[in-house]
């Protein structure tokens, strides 16, 4: 029967013209059976494997087996925990500032050295550009694997040094963001004050560069230098699309403990807030779309709240929070108890604090107990919270050392990254 069609279609073209169809034909079904068959894991042998963290990598932390440390083996975390106090061990991780100032010479060396993806891993990235902003003061080493691990070309970077950190540690940073277009330092550094109003202006200024150098990025994310991603870049955009304009950060009732940082000021009432706005609680962290940077930016009752907020104690704790509960702000809710979001709901940031630490089905306890140590209580995750860690919806946690526990981020950024290019 085959021959006959064969035949019959034989009268209308010509033997060439056939068997070019033929042979196209046969390429096609090739091509197609080829794909099927092969799958994913075998492209991605093919195209991506040269960007894997392979274990021949010159790195001291390789002779931990990560995949055993994700799944929380005991053994496994005893070693690392062995590994990580010993001296030579410990010498071995420092780098010195002048590494990156080094290093970065050559960018294009830097880059491949580094492995640093630069080129969209998928449409669907490329269409959904972020704008991150990064303040930092210290840890060089830190903020170069942060950056590494959330770097795409189609994102943009805004870095902001402190302007009391040591001349090499700005060196070293403005080095390594002079080697990528979409990286650059801020145009105005400030002073970094725990709990003042600096730490709110240097998000700000990094705002106002980053809405001005691009109009196409989606959503604002600002991190610190001991952030680290919990996700790929392609989970960041999907779990983004998924707020549908939504804006996620911790926005909830002012606890009383805290109320007096609003009504007082050195010892002296403290005038209600512009418009009599309710004031909510929330952190320095956040998630949110561009028109909620347009807002911060631009709109009038918020640059009246500012103004109002400089003179408070950590702004940071109540202003994002309470801009979020506006009406008329992109991706906002309204200022109802029952849109309250805690830190644990939104995306944006996972936060260990010692006192919310304890066992499952305990009425007090949030998250199982740090693995790692505490600093001004909160959780450095050590190489025991990864297991809990990746399971968490957020898409960024806070803090991570990679002086003092540097396989908790070793062996997430290997995660991250094969995760990332089998994608
Ligand atoms: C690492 O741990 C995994 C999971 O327990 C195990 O399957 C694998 O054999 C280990 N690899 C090495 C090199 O010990
Ligand atoms: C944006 O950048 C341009 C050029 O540098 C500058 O003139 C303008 O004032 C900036 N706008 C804002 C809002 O920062
Ligand atoms: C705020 O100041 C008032 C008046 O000085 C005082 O009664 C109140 O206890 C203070 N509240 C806090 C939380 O400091």
């Amino acid at each position: 029967k085959r021959k006959k069609t064969w035949k019959k279609k034989n009268e209308y073209c010509g033997h060439i013209s056939l068997r070019f169809i033929a042979v196209l034909g046969l390429l096609w079904m090739f091509s197609q059976l080829s794909q099927l068959k092969i799958g994913k894991s075998a492209a991605y042998i093919l195209r991506y494997q040269w960007l894997d963290y392979a274990n021949d990598d010159e790195s001291p932390e390789k002779v931990c087996n990560c995949s055993a440390i994700l799944q929380g083996e005991k053994e496994a975390l005893q070693q690392a925990k062995l590994l990580t106090i010993s001296k030579d061990f410990q010498k071995s991780i420092q780098i010195p500032d002048e590494y990156y100032i080094d290093a970065t010479q050559d960018c294009r060396k830097f880059q491949i050295n580094r492995k640093y993806i630069t080129f969209p891993l998928s449409k669907e990235e490329e269409d959904f550009p972020l704008a991150y902003s990064m303040v930092v003061h210290h840890k060089v080493q830190n903020f170069e694997r942060l950056l590494r691990a959330i770097y795409a070309p189609q994102n943009i970077y805004c870095v902001h040094v402190d302007k009391k950190a040591p001349a090499s540690v700005f060196a070293a940073i403005k080095a390594i963001t002079s080697c990528f277009p979409n990286v650059f330092m801020v145009s105005e550094a400030v002073n970094v004050v725990y709990a003042g109003w600096t730490r709110v202006q240097a998000d700000l200024n990094c705002m106002a560069d980053l809405y001005n150098t691009s109009t196409t990025w989606k959503y604002f994310i600002n991190l610190c230098g001991q952030d680290f991603p919990l996700k790929t870049n392609l989970e960041i955009v999907q779990a983004l699309r998924s707020l549908k304009g939504g804006n996620s950060l911790e926005s909830e009732e002012m606890p009383q403990g805290k109320k007096g940082r609003v009504t007082n000021r050195t010892g002296k009432t403290k005038d209600p807030a512009p418009f009599n706005l309710p004031i909510l609680s929330g952190n320095a962290y956040i998630v949110v779309n561009r028109g909620y940077i347009r807002s911060v930016l631009e709109d009038e009752q918020i640059q009246a709240l500012i103004e109002w907020a400089k003179d408070t104690y950590s702004p940071d704790e109540f202003l994002w929070a309470t801009i979020q509960r506006m009406p008329g702000v992109p991706g906002s809710t309204w200022p109802n108890r029952k849109f309250d979001v805690t830190d644990m709901n939104a995306i944006a940031r996972l936060v260990k604090w010692h006192w919310h630490e304890g066992s499952e089905g305990s009425l007090q306890a949030v998250y199982p107990e740090c693995k790692g140590h505490h600093v001004r209580s909160i959780c450095v995750y050590g190489a025991g919270d990864l297991q809990w860690l990746i399971e968490q919806h957020h898409l960024f946690a806070n803090k991570f050392d990679a002086d003092r526990d540097p396989i908790a981020v070793y062996c997430l950024e290997k995660y991250l990254r094969h995760k990332a290019l089998t994608e």
